[in-house]
């Protein structure tokens, strides 16, 4: 009894820290990395082959930033992204609940310089 009531006290304590720390809800840098960095890079840059082709946007760019409300991305990650001739240049986040995609807001915000 005592020592569980410990180890929750413990994962309290993380959680605090954590969100203290502004980071994104755990999963979200994952998902990044594994749905979004292909095309955006790790570090938001857009700087890898996919990104400089399709010509995805420079996160680290206060400029790109200032671009998109918080809704409008939102929207972009949800519905995905096409361009003129109706095809994705992004396709919707997959199996991405709305707090996930809220998350990878201010996951790519955090990438403003
Ligand atoms: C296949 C490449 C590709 C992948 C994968 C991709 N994106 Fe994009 N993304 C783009 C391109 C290209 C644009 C620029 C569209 C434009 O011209 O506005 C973009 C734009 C955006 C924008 C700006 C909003 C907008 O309307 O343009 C956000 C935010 C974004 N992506 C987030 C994400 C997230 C989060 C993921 C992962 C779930 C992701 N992207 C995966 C290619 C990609």
């Amino acid at each position: 009894m005592k020592k569980s009531s410990l180890f929750a006290a413990a994962c309290a304590l993380t959680v605090t820290a954590t969100l203290a720390a502004g980071d994104a809800p755990a999963g979200t840098r994952q998902y990044w990395e594994e749905h979004c960095a292909s095309c955006h890079g790790v570090d938001g840059k857009a700087d890898t082959k996919a990104g400089k082709k399709i010509g995805a946007i420079n996160f680290t760019d206060p400029q790109s930033q200032a671009r998109f409300t918080d809704e409008q991305m939102f929207t972009a990650i949800k519905e995905g992204v096409k361009n003129k001739s109706g095809k994705y240049t992004m396709k919707p986040a997959e199996n991405a609940s709305d707090e996930l995609i809220k998350s990878l807001v201010t996951h790519v915000r955090s990438f403003k310089k």
